[in-house]
This record gives C-alpha cells, sequence and structure tokens, in this order.
C-alpha cells in the first residue's frame, strides 16, 4: 500500500544545493585540493578542546540559559570593552546563538514583517535572502561592483523607500576581502541619522582584518550601536566552525525582540562549548590579537606564489579568502571555470557570480579560502601558477 505525500507549494522556490556543497563532492571526485570550503583545515587550541571535555565530565550538560551562560556573556562583555571601547549590559544586551547563523535569522525575524525591503549587498552571504524571505520581506540587492567592491552609498540613499526597515552589512567582507573605511562609516551615520532605519552588521571576520588596519566595528560607533544587531562568530575566531556558537549585541529593546525569536528557534547553546569558550576568552585575551598575523601569513604565502602568475589580484583585506581575477587565463563564465580548475590544476574554487542576484557582466573571479595549512597552500599555488 502506498500513501501520497501532501504536494507543497515551496516556500523557497529558488534555494537548491548549494555551490558549497556542489563544488566540494566535485573535489572529492576529483581528488583536488579544496580551497573552496570557508572553513580551516587545523584544529582549535588545544586548551580551548580540552576545556569542552572538562565540562563534559563536570556534568555541564544540560540545557545553558537561554541568554548564554553567564561566564561566556562576562567574556564577551570584556571583549567588546577591550576591543571596541563599548560598555554591553550582558544581561540584556548579549545573547549567545547556535552561530551566526541564527543570530542573523533571528535579527531578522524579529524586525522584518510582509512588505519589509532589507538592503543587502551583493556579492552577500546566502543566509540573508532565504531569512528576509521567509518572514515577508523583499531583499534589495545592491552591487559591490569590481575590482574594489567598495559600497556606493548614493545608490544606498536612492534605494530608501519608506518601506525599508533594514540595512545589512558585512564586514570583513565575504567573499570579497574587503573591509569597511572611515568614509563608509560617514556615509552610513549621514544616512541613518534621524530615520527609523535598522542595522544588521555581520562581523563574523572581526579578528581577521590585515595591515595594521582597524576593525571598524559598529560596536565603536554609539550612534550606530543604538540602532543595530552586532552578530559575531566564535566558530572563525578560535577555528572550530563546527560548533556553532556566536551571539548577538544589541540594545535592550532589541535584544528583547531578538530573544522573542531566539527562545523559540533554538531556545539555548550548547552548556560545554559556552563555558570552555568563556573559560578560553577570559584567560588568554591575546588570541584574538595574533589572529591577524597568523592568517596574514598564510595570506601572503599563497599570494606570494602567485604572484608572478596569470592571476591578477590585491591582497585580501580581511577574512581567510581571497579573490582572483582569471580573465588571463580563460574567458569561460565562473561557474563554469571552477569547474574547469578543478579537472585541469586539481583546485577548488568559489565562483563569485553565485553570491550576485544579478551578476556584473564578464564577472571573472574566483575565491579561494587560505585557512589551510602551508602545505596545502603551497601545493595549491604551484598548480595554479602552472596555468
Ligand atoms: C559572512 C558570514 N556570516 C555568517 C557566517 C555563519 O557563521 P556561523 O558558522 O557561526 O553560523 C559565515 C560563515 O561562513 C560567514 O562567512
Amino acid at each position: 500500500m502506498s500513501f501520497a505525500t501532501p504536494a507543497l507549494v515551496s516556500r523557497l522556490p529558488r534555494v537548491g544545493t548549494t555551490i558549497f556543497t556542489t563544488m566540494s563532492q566535485l573535489a572529492l571526485e576529483h581528488q583536488a585540493i579544496n580551497l573552496s570550503q570557508g572553513f580551516p583545515d587545523f584544529d582549535g587550541p588545544q586548551e580551548l578542546l580540552d576545556r569542552v571535555g572538562f565540562y563534559i565530565h563536570e556534568g555541564a550538560n544540560q540545557y545553558a540559559p537561554m541568554s548564554g551562560v553567564p561566564l561566556l556573556r562576562r567574556a564577551i562583555a570584556d571583549k567588546l570593552r577591550r576591543c571596541y571601547g563599548r560598555e554591553a549590559d550582558l544581561e540584556r544586551e548579549i545573547t549567545v546563538t547556535s552561530g551566526a547563523t541564527e543570530a542573523l535569522f533571528a535579527a531578522i525575524a524579529a524586525v522584518v514583517s510582509p512588505g519589509d525591503e532589507v538592503i543587502v549587498f551583493d556579492p552577500a552571504y546566502d543566509s540573508y535572502e532565504p531569512a528576509i524571505e521567509l518572514n515577508g520581506g523583499r531583499a534589495i540587492h545592491l552591487p559591490l561592483l569590481p575590482p574594489e567592491f567598495r559600497i556606493n552609498w548614493e545608490a544606498v540613499a536612492a534605494a530608501i523607500t519608506p518601506r525599508t526597515r533594514m540595512i545589512i552589512l558585512n564586514s570583513p567582507h565575504n567573499p570579497t576581502g574587503q573591509v569597511l573605511h572611515a568614509d563608509d562609516i560617514t556615509a552610513l551615520q549621514a544616512l541613518v541619522e534621524g530615520t527609523e532605519l535598522l542595522i544588521l552588521a555581520d562581523e563574523v571576520y572581526e579578528h581577521i582584518v590585515f595591515d595594521q588596519q582597524q576593525h571598524l566595528s559598529l560596536n565603536r560607533f554609539p550612534d550606530l550601536a543604538a540602532r543595530s544587531f552586532i552578530v559575531s562568530s566564535f566558530g572563525k575566531t578560535y577555528h572550530v566552525t563546527g560548533w556553532k556558537v556566536g551571539y548577538c549585541v544589541a540594545p535592550a529593546s532589541l535584544t528583547a525582540e531578538f530573544r522573542k525569536v531566539h527562545q523559540y528557534l533554538t531556545f539555548s547553546t550548547s552548556t560545554p562549548m559556552q563555558l570552555a569558550l568563556g573559560d578560553f576568552l577570559l584567560a588568554n585575551p591575546e588570541h584574538d590579537q595574533q589572529l591577524p598575523d597568523f592568517y596574514a601569513e598564510k595570506r601572503d604565502l599563497f599570494n606570494g606564489l602567485l604572484q608572478h602568475s596569470s592571476f591578477i589580484f590585491s591582497p585580501s583585506a580581511g577574512t581567510y579568502f581571497q579573490l582572483m581575477d582569471y580573465a588571463a587565463i580563460s574567458d569561460l563564465p565562473d561557474t563554469e571555470f571552477v569547474q574547469w580548475l578543478i579537472r585541469e590544476a586539481g583546485v577548488a574554487a568559489i565562483p563569485l557570480s553565485v553570491f550576485y542576484q544579478q551578476p556584473p557582466e564578464h564577472l571573472r573571479w574566483v575565491r579561494f579560502c587560505f585557512a589551510k595549512g602551508a602545505n596545502t597552500l603551497q601545493q595549491a599555488a604551484e598548480r595554479l601558477r602552472a596555468l
């Protein structure tokens, strides 16, 4: 006997298998070096890993408080003060979440109503738009154009309508490796002053900023922080992306609405991970400060080997991604070029066009992830240099 499954009308008809899954499968099939995946191929600090084991054996295995364990929220508050001079109230302004992904979704769900518009900048991280759509909102895509990928603030001003609820910013930016500059902050301040606009700041790569630049976190600017959900992820900072622990900092009134969603989305986040992170953050505040040099060495190794190759690029300013222009190697569209690259060079990358709703014409860029061991980066660069 067979039973019929009711037919569904998809709530996300345009969403399919992500390019990340596709490229990783292809890389596996062809035994290619995988620089497409956006995560490290090395582990987090041993002391941090040991603390998780410690807490599991101590019996810290039941639900954590909804807003996060006090130890970790205190460590986050300390970090905000130390890095950005922000005094955040850990009871009412800091919420620990199951990765930045949950925080992004909860912030959007908390404030976006049917018909609302949300400005996103393409190339955009792929979780923003589905979250906006599921809540009845509409993403207004503004392009960041090569080779600089900077925000055109006049275009932003022109895109704002009475329906605009929120602007989503991501700095340091995945996939371009760009960061916000002081003039971007000034333009943003002028744009939002006196309006009801909210900001969602995705700052998951906050500690991976190169060349002595300062990360311009919105936490530094009280006028912007007063209207922002600022989201980060421990996965990126401590090389533990699989733990999925992140957090959101927002003024008390925004946090109250944020927590209403978080409470019914996940309720709380893994207890032993939170406690271990709390201990590690408090004991090792220098870890964040060492991260730029740690990743700059990898960036410079990879880029150095490709300096006299046919790829054209300027060094990434932040994140662990490097964009490269391959126009001198091939005229294939990027989605075809990455497949060719796997077959011919045995290196997997991500095409840039998939991050755009409407990719600019003749886009010939790919993204490489350099959060990999030195041998892997060396081998990949040698293969790419031969093209
Ligand atoms: C820009 C950006 N935002 C958010 C996330 C998600 O972070 P998490 O793994 O903590 O959910 C990522 C992960 O790759 C990212 O690159």
